[in-house]
């Protein structure tokens, strides 16, 4: 669906429940995102696809074009509390150090803007989960205030839409 110059993107289905259990079963992935069993990843994944067929958007698989191989997940989330889309990212740690994550959330980030009505997106990050907060701010995002999700404390980062290419600062074009 998205290709950049090292991944491709597609949609996560119900078919990737065996490698999302995998990728959040990890110690230092399920540190800031919570891990699954196989029933909990299905009912994520069925959420996931409903977010899919309702709004057009949703979380992907991540991809390396050269192997086909699957290193984690990234895309555009709608979170009904907050009534924000969500930029997020998680990668197997096998696969940290790279660019990959800054990379595919890049894609999305210009695809959000490029297609969905919104003036911003968030990004929700522990205050303590550093290389994510680093990714958001490779991106252009800052902090925006603090919430709590799934009660926990969070640092809600967010990146306001380019501005217009015939605006004065120059930037982005809103379709
Ligand atoms: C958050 C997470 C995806 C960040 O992964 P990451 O590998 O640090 O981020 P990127 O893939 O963008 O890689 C960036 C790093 O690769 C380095 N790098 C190496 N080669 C590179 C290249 N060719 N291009 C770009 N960056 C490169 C960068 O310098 C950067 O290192 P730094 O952050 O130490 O400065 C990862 O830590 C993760 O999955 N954590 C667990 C789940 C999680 O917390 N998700 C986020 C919830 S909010």
């Amino acid at each position: 669906m998205l290709s950049t110059a090292r991944l491709n993107l597609r949609p996560l289905t119900t078919a990737d429940v065996d490698a999302l259990v995998a990728l959040h079963a990890d110690a230092r992935v399920n540190r800031f995102v919570p891990a699954f069993s196989p029933t909990q990843a299905r009912e994520r994944l069925e959420r996931v696809e409903a977010q899919w067929a309702e709004r057009g958007h949703g979380l992907c698989a991540v991809e390396l074009r050269d192997t086909g191989e699957f290193i984690g997940r990234c895309g555009l989330n709608h979170w009904p509390e907050f009534d924000e889309v969500e930029a997020g990212w998680t990668l197997a740690p096998r696969h940290w150090g790279h660019g990959y994550a800054t990379e595919a959330a890049r894609a999305c980030v210009d695809w959000g803007f490029d297609t969905l009505d919104v003036d911003y997106l968030t990004a929700m990050i522990h205050p303590e989960n550093e290389p994510s907060a680093r990714v958001a701010h490779r991106l252009g995002f800052a902090p925006r205030r603090q919430d709590t999700l799934f009660g926990k404390p969070i640092t809600v980062y967010a990146l306001d839409r380019p501005p217009a290419p015939n605006h004065p600062t120059g930037g982005g074009e809103r379709r």
